[in-house]
């Protein structure tokens, strides 16, 4: 591809914070639109470890992390000769970006955002509203550790992994719109404040499917995610993710014919909806319709078909894992190709602010 064509390309950016091993949520989520949409666009993908501290890791297990999710991102399919594959923290102009957008960002905003509110009730062992959250952070020396101002700032540094690429698609599930929706009012912000036309709106990528997903988990509640306990990982053998499978809660049956699903149930056909062929849905929706479901075979069906889909992944992963060579040098090339257009948006941005060289 010559210099134009990749020039008139659309810019896709996106990443996932090294928290550890991937599971079915970030594939179906993100990580395999990331992979649909490498022929056709500019694609810069990376891992988010900037993002990660903000819950304070273990500094081993984050470096581990980092190295195990360039190994999965690879194995399910991202080519680094299509894409620029890069860990956030090698691009420190990502870091001076921050600290300069956040001068055009309300704390109160942030304050509001859904998953400063979730994050903080967790690391305050609350369940009350937003003033409540106040109280506890100003009032209370205790919580500055757990609730800290990385914390707070999270959207403001997504908003710069994204914009600092000036991208016009952001790859994201469900959990990440309203992140999404701050980069644009940031970006709004910045160019009226500024009477330019500088950055544009970046939206999601939703291949005209209705609305962002969101993967469900095995435990009859809400999304699938690393802190809820409730994951298939790309990485699970065989027998584990059997078991898992098979120990995914549902009810007692339908009571009575044509009845809507509860929510573990339909949890359930959430996720076969994505790895099964259409016939066996059916055979399964129709089978629950007329009440002869049984709800240990349709869990071994399952079973059998996420298999189908992790266990390529998974001998990729154990393949590239441990090739540190192979790994260092994908991200320092992609470090390299990514931090040019980083420097550049940097310099601009650096100048619009009035901040030049005497
Ligand atoms: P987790 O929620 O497990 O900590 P991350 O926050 O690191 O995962 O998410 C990385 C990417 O995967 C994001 O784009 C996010 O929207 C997507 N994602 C995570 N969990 C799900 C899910 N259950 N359904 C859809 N997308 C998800
Ligand atoms: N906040 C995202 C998540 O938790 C990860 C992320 C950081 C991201 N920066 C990004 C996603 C930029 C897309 C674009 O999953």
């Amino acid at each position: 591809m010559n210099q134009e064509s990749e020039n008139k390309k659309k810019v896709v950016v996106s990443g996932i914070r090294s928290t550890g091993n991937l599971h079915l949520g970030n594939y179906f989520g993100a990580l395999n639109k990331f992979v649909k949409l490498q022929d056709e666009y500019d694609c810069r993908y990376f891992i988010a470890d900037l993002h990660a501290l903000t819950t304070n890791p273990d500094p081993t297990q984050l470096h581990a992390s980092v190295k195990d999710i360039l190994a999965e991102y690879v194995a399910a399919g991202l080519d680094p000769e299509k894409n620029i594959i890069y860990v956030q923290s090698d691009i420190p102009e990502i870091s001076e970006l921050y600290l300069l957008m956040n001068m055009h960002v309300g704390i109160g905003e942030l304050m509001r955002t859904a998953s400063f509110k979730d994050k903080a009730r967790k690391a305050l062992g609350i369940t009350s509203d937003s003033e409540e959250i106040e109280k506890e952070i100003i009032g209370n020396q205790t919580n500055n550790q757990r609730v800290n101002a990385g914390l707070l700032t999270y959207p403001t540094l997504m908003a710069v992994d994204i914009l600092i690429h000036h991208a016009d698609f952001v790859p994201v599930g469900k959990d990440q719109e309203q992140h999404l929706e701050l980069t644009r009012r940031f970006a709004r912000r910045f160019n009226s404040f500024y009477k330019t036309d500088y950055f544009g709106e970046p939206v999601n990528f939703n291949f005209g499917t209705a609305g962002a997903l969101k993967v469900p988990g095995l435990d009859g509640s809400g999304k699938m995610g690393k802190s809820e306990g409730n994951c298939i990982y790309l990485i699970d053998d065989e027998k584990t993710l059997r078991k898992k499978v098979m120990r995914a809660v549902t009810d007692e049956g339908p009571k009575e014919p044509n009845q809507t699903p509860t929510q573990p149930v339909e949890n359930l056909f959430t996720l076969m909806e994505l790895v099964s062929e259409p016939e066996v849905v059916k055979h399964y929706r129709d089978s629950y319709a007329d009440c002869s479901i049984r709800y240990g075979d349709m869990k071994k069906q399952l079973a059998e078909d996420m298999l189908k889909v992790t266990l390529p992944i998974r001998q990729r992963i154990l393949d590239i894992k441990d090739n540190d060579e192979y790994l260092s040098k994908m991200v320092k090339n992609g470090a390299e190709r990514a931090r040019e257009h980083a420097s550049k948006t940097l310099r601009e941005v650096r100048e619009i602010m009035g901040i030049r060289k005497i």
